[in-house]
C-alpha cells in the first residue's frame, strides 16, 4: 500500500503534535512531505530546509494526497481551505472559528467541486464527538447535546473551586500550560465553545447557524463568592454549552455558566478536560470525556480524520443539506 503524502500547513502545537504522532506510528503509512509556515526566521524543532514559506504552493502540489491546515489565523485558514476545496482537494482542519463562521460555504464548495473537508479536531480535541453525532444522523432523534467544550475556562473554574485560587492567576496557569487561545477572551468569554456548539448543531440537527445567533456568556465575572454559594448547595459552576431540540422542533443553542450537580457526569470533569453528554431518544444518555486541547490529543483527532479520508468518509449532512 502506498504511503499517504501529507502537506502540513502550520507547525504550532497541533502541527507538531501530529508530526510527532506520525513519527511514532510508522505503521500508519503516512509521510509529511511538505510543511508550510509563515515566519521564515523563527527557530524550529526541524532543520530549516524542511519548511516552505508559501502555503499556496502546497495547495496545487499534485504529489500531495491530503492537506492538513492547522494555523491560528481563521481568515487565512478560510482562504487556504476554500482554495483547496475549489481545487477539489482533500483537506483536514482543526480551526473551529473558521469552520463555525463558514460552514454553509464550506459545504457548498465540497458539493460543487468534489473535494472533502474533515474537522474532528476542531471540537473537543481528542473526543470523537463529530463522528459520534454523525452516527446518529438520519437515525434516532437527539433530544440534547451538551457539555464542557472549553478546557481553559474549565481549568480556571476548577482551580478556583479546588484551591480557592483567584481568577487572574488561574488564567495565567491555563495560558502557561498552553491550553488557552492566543487571545484568552475567546476562551473566557465563551466565544471558543460557541464556535464548537455551532459546529455540533450542524451534525446533531443538520442546522447551519451563524455564531452570532448563539448566546455566549463567559466566566470573567464569576467570583470566589459565587463558587462558595454553589458549593454550599453541593454544586459547581461550569461553562456549559447546551444544544436542545424543543418539543415544537425548534433547536436552541447557548453557552453560559451553569450550576452542575453531582448527578451530572459533567460534575467530575475537571481542569482542562472536556465532556459531552448526548441524550438520544432510544439509546438514552451517552457520556464522552477526554482531553480537549494539547498537541497529542488534538493531533490524534487529525490523525483519525486522515484515516477516515483514506476510506472515503464524508460527513452525513452532505446527504441532507444538498
Ligand atoms: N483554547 C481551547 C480550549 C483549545 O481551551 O479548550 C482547544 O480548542
Amino acid at each position: 500500500k502506498s504511503r499517504l503524502r501529507i502537506g502540513l500547513i502550520g507547525f504550532g502545537c497541533v502541527g507538531q503534535g501530529l508530526y510527532d504522532i506520525l513519527q511514532q506510528l510508522p505503521e500508519f503509512g503516512a509521510v509529511v512531505k511538505r510543511i508550510a509556515v509563515k515566519n521564515p526566521t523563527k527557530s524550529r524543532t526541524l532543520p530549516a530546509d524542511r519548511f516552505d514559506f508559501h502555503a499556496d504552493d502546497l495547495l496545487t502540489d499534485p504529489d500531495l494526497d491530503v492537506l492538513v491546515e492547522v494555523i491560528d489565523d481563521a481568515d487565512e485558514a478560510f482562504r487556504l481551505v476554500s482554495t483547496a476545496l475549489r481545487n477539489g482537494r482533500q483537506i483536514v482542519t482543526a480551526n473551529k472559528a473558521m469552520v463555525a463562521h463558514h460552514l454553509p460555504e464550506l459545504v457548498e464548495l465540497q458539493q460543487a467541486h468534489g473535494g472533502t473537508l474533515l474537522y474532528e479536531a476542531s471540537v473537543c480535541g481528542s473526543i470523537p464527538i463529530i463522528r459520534t453525532l454523525d452516527s446518529y444522523f438520519g437515525s434516532e432523534p437527539l433530544h440534547s447535546v451538551g457539555g464542557l467544550f472549553n478546557g481553559s475556562s474549565n481549568y480556571v473554574l476548577s482551580r478556583m473551586t479546588e484551591e480557592g485560587s483567584d481568577y487572574g492567576p488561574a488564567l495565567a496557569e491555563a495560558q502557561a500550560l498552553g491550553f488557552a487561545e492566543t487571545d484568552p477572551t475567546l476562551d473566557m468569554g465563551a466565544f471558543d465553545p460557541r464556535s464548537k456548539a455551532v459546529i455540533l448543531v450542524a451534525h446533531a440537527y443538520g442546522v447551519l447557524l451563524n455564531p452570532d445567533q448563539v448566546l455566549n456568556l463567559g466566566i470573567e465575572n464569576i467570583t470566589a463568592q459565587d463558587i462558595r454559594f454553589a458549593a454550599a448547595g453541593g454544586q459547581k459552576i461550569k461553562a456549559v454549552a447546551s444544544l436542545q431540540r424543543l418539543a415544537d422542533g425548534r433547536v436552541t443553542v447557548f453557552v453560559t455558566p451553569q450550576l452542575v450537580g453531582p448527578a451530572s457526569p459533567l460534575y467530575a470533569v475537571e481542569r482542562e478536560f472536556n465532556g459531552v453528554v448526548i441524550q438520544a431518544a432510544f439509546a438514552d444518555a451517552q457520556f464522552l470525556r477526554g482531553r480537549g486541547a494539547g498537541g497529542h490529543p488534538t493531533g490524534s483527532a487529525v490523525l483519525s480524520d486522515l484515516a477516515a479520508l483514506r476510506h472515503g468518509y464524508r460527513y452525513a449532512y452532505h446527504k441532507h443539506t444538498a
